[in-house]
């Protein structure tokens, strides 16, 4: 019993103290409950730093590497996966600018190609253009947009169809008709263009394009001035000839100057009269022969007109006698001539002034077709020393287009011209050392207007 009752005192004891028992397990079980949340907290913190760094790095770079920076590095030292990565995208990032360098360097010798063939393009003389499989033309080079009066900005990328005029879009068509049935790879042919009224000769040559493997790429159409060559053939050709007919001339002068000798020294006695006027023709026949015979002796010889030969010498008179013959043989026309009386003697040469006046005349009387007026007037700068010679005429007039090939050999717009009277009117000014020049006259007809250096 005495047992029993003490059990009961002692569970009366433990039951007080059951309470400060309780809140002590309680407290130590909050404590490590409370350490273990915080060192997961603190273990998941830092595992996670050290994965989203790294990675958050790679995104960074990436994000360099778009924007080109091909020299972006990562750094690490881990050894783990994310260690592999970085080194694989350093790896990438190292092979991709190295083909980009690469990438670089080819696009420059590519360039560098390119701008060679176009400066090589650019300084031939012939005119090339080529087109493309299409008929779409792809390059004009400075050559063909000066001999073809074309702008390469105003023509490249459009069909040729479209920019030639019909007439040579079908010379244009016929030549591709003959390499498609000849089955060649060029044609060559020799042309004249007449570009706005300036007609040149060129020879095209059409060479057909194609690649390594044999596909047709388009056309190459080279052009070559032969204007000039074709001007020098025709000049010599001519040369020669007017050396025959010169040389033909020649043998009938002799007799003619014989025989107006021998009419003078036998009729001289008998004429009753008039013996001035007889005199004087047969003068002027043998005198004129004489010149002629000069003339035809210096141009067989060296196919040319005679050296100048200067003198002092009246302009006013020799320009006056020139005009007497023209009055007298066209009385339809008025010819008036206003000299410069203080213009003084100088030196020239009489005979090839006097034929620069016949030619000038020649043409105006041409010009104004038997009826009209020809004005030739003299004029004397003193400060410049400079004789002034304008002949104008009330006649057709000469277009625009013919003025700049007026002074050419050969240029005539007449059905018998042989167009040289102007280019010799030209070289024995400039043997002279003066100019000429053409100008429309008011209100129509032209002015040929010739500047001397008076020389005494
Ligand atoms: N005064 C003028 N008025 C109008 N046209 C002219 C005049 N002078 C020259 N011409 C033009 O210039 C061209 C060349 O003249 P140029 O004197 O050189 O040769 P041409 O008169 O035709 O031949 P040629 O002199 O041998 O008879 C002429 O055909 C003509 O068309
Ligand atoms: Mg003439």
């Amino acid at each position: 019993m005495k047992e029993i009752s003490e059990a009961f005192v002692n569970y009366r004891q433990s039951q007080a103290l059951k309470r400060p028992l309780i809140t002590n397990y309680l407290l130590v079980l909050l404590l490590i409950t409370l350490l273990i949340i915080f060192s997961a907290t603190w273990f998941g913190f830092r595992l996670a730093k050290e994965i989203t760094i790294p990675i958050e790095r790679l995104a960074e770079g990436t994000k360099r590497i778009a924007s080109g920076d091909l020299d972006f590095r990562l750094e690490t030292e881990s050894r783990d996966e994310i260690g592999a990565l970085v080194e694989a995208f350093n790896r990438m990032t190292e092979q991709l600018s190295a083909s980009h360098t690469a990438l670089q360097k080819a696009n420059l010798e590519l360039e560098a190609r390119r701008r060679y063939i176009e400066i090589v393009l650019e300084n031939v003389s012939a005119g090339v253009i080529s087109f493309d499989k299409e008929g779409r033309i792809t390059t004009v080079n400075k050559a063909a947009e000066e001999m073809l009066e074309v702008r390469a900005s105003e023509v490249v990328g459009r069909y040729y169809r479209n920019v030639l005029r019909p007439e040579y879009r079908k010379i244009a068509r016929e030549m591709i008709r003959e390499i498609n049935t000849t089955r060649s790879k060029s044609l060559q042919k020799q042309m004249e263009l007449n570009l706005n009224g300036k007609v040149i000769t060129v020879r095209v040559s059409v060479n057909l394009m194609q690649d390594e493997k044999g596909e047709y790429m388009g056309m190459v159409a080279v052009f070559d001035d032969l204007t000039h060559l074709v001007k020098m053939e025709r000049l010599a050709a001519w040369r020669e000839v007017a050396k025959r007919i010169a040389h033909e001339i020649k043998n009938p002068l002799t007799p003619i100057q014989l025989s107006a000798q021998r009419i003078y020294k036998r009729y001289r006695d008998r004429i009753k009269g008039d013996t001035a006027v007889f005199q004087e023709c047969t003068n002027t026949i043998i005198q004129q022969v004489n010149e002629l015979k000069n003339l035809v002796n210096e141009f067989t010889q060296f196919a040319r007109m005679p050296n100048i030969n200067p003198t002092p010498n009246d302009l006013n008179e020799v320009i006056s006698e020139s005009l007497v013959l023209y009055k007298e043989a066209h009385k339809d026309i008025s010819f008036r001539f206003t000299p410069e009386p203080s213009l003084p003697v100088f030196k020239f040469d009489r005979e090839q002034i006097k034929r620069v006046m016949i030619n000038l005349l020649d043409n105006a009387v041409a010009a104004v077709d038997g009826k009209g007026e020809v004005d030739v007037e003299v004029r004397y700068n003193p400060s410049l020393r400079m004789a002034t010679i304008e002949v104008r005429d009330n006649g057709c007039g000469i277009p625009d287009e013919d003025k700049v090939r007026l002074f050419e050999p050969y240029f005539s717009t007449k059905k018998t011209g042989t167009g040289l009277g102007l280019a010799i009117v030209n070289t024995i000014i400039a043997d002279h050392n003066g100019f000429i020049r053409v100008r429309d006259n008011e209100p129509k007809g032209t002015r040929f207007i010739i500047e001397l250096p008076v020389r005494t």
